[in-house]
């Protein structure tokens, strides 16, 4: 029988909680579909801080890039906060990004129909949105340098970089493409060419790359304007790419469109084995230990896992089933509860998830 190795980073607050669930149903479906999977847990976060005075141990990382596949829960919490940057929760997440080159970020914004009506925004704008959002993760402002804060003409100055080698885009868009062709062939390649010089590159390798690909669609737009595009007109969107900083903040809107940050996973992919698999959400640390957050975009992200590193394209989609199921038997955690719904927790949904799985 084929073994995987998965690194399993709980992190801080809630994300053992959610990653205990997202186990539970990659067991059922390695039993179910005849693999193996051993799981090798580790620290990282706050909670690492407290055992090893650094966020990212050597030891996790060493764990992480000999996995065949990282799952991560979150990491953070408000005990930490006064920490000095260097060694806060957030900067592990950022080192383990950098150090397992996961340069490719997939956040998909699906809008599932038995949850229209979660979204703020009016269902008939949101239906059957499904949007994939490319963010590049390892470079732009993020780690351009020089950065920092000192003093200049008698006050202080703080800078950052926001800075790309046209090599670092040249491959996103090879990612964003190849995605496109697997989807609905459209690719919308967002940046600030009218103001910034690091997009007008951007958009000329982008452009180069596209010749490539002659089959996808290419158009461009501003962030400011995609930002409004997203809740305007979110369905005119299939892949959209774009880098690390504007990526983080669009990735947040859009997964507004599907009611709750609980159902969005994501996957960090390198060019080589190494990727990286979380809910996008945080560790959410004041419901910790209550048996009450969402483990359904953790669940996800283990469905992306097995697609995405082992392509396992029937078993993601046995998982994604297995969660509309539930949905659409009216099982929801607190954060998507409804008038007329069941509402369970963390556990739960879980348990009703790995029971439509292996019933099927
Ligand atoms: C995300 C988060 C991180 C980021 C933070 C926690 C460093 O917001 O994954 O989107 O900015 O990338
Ligand atoms: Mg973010």
């Amino acid at each position: 029988m084929t073994a995987y190795n998965i690194a399993l980073l709980a992190g801080d607050g809630t994300g053992k909680e959610v990653t205990d669930e997202a186990v539970k149903i990659l067991k059922a479906v390695s039993e179910k579909y005849s693999f193996d999977l051993n799981f090798e847990p580790a620290l990282i976060g706050g909670c690492a801080y407290d055992e090893y005075k650094t966020p990212l141990p050597e030891s996790t990382l060493n764990i992480a890039k000999s996995a065949d596949a990282v799952l991560l829960g979150a990491v953070g919490d408000w005990k930490y906060d006064t920490l000095p940057p260097d060694v806060r929760p957030e900067k592990a997440l950022l080192g383990i990004r950098k150090a397992l080159n996961l340069f490719a970020n997939l956040r998909p914004a699906t809008v599932y129909p038995e949850l229209t009506s979660l979204s703020p925004l009016k269902e008939n704008v949101v239906a059957n949105t499904d949007i994939m959002i490319i963010r590049e993760l390892t470079g732009d402002v993020y780690f351009g340098t020089p950065k920092g804060i000192e003093t200049k003409n008698g006050e202080r100055y703080g800078y950052n970089n926001m800075c790309y080698f046209e090599s670092e885009i040249r491959r996103i868009a090879h990612v964003a493409f190849k995605v496109a062709m697997q989807r609905n062939k459209k690719v919308c390649s967002v940046d600030k060419a009218n103001v910034l010089d690091v997009s007008r590159l951007w958009r000329e390798i982008v452009t180069e790359v596209s010749k490539e690909y002659k089959e996808v669609e290419l158009n461009y737009m501003y962030v400011d304007n995609a930002a409004m595009q997203i809740i305007r007109n979110p369905k005119q969107f299939d892949v959209i790419l774009t880098g690390n900083i504007f990526g983080d903040i669009l990735s947040d809107e859009a997964s507004m469109l599907s009611g709750s940050l609980g159902l969005l996973p994501s996957a960090s992919l390198s060019d080589t084995k190494n990727a990286m698999y979380e809910p996008i959400h945080g560790s959410a640390p004041d419901l910790k230990g209550q048996n009450v957050v969402n483990p359904i975009a953790t669940i996800l992200s283990a469905a992306m896992l097995l697609k995405y590193s082992f392509n396992m394209n029937e078993v993601h989609d046995d998982i994604v089933n297995s969660v509309r199921k539930a949905l659409k038997d009216g099982y929801r955690t607190k954060d998507i509860a409804q008038d007329g719904t069941k509402t369970i927790g963390t556990s739960q949904m879980g348990d009703i998830i790995k029971q439509n799985i292996l019933i099927k």
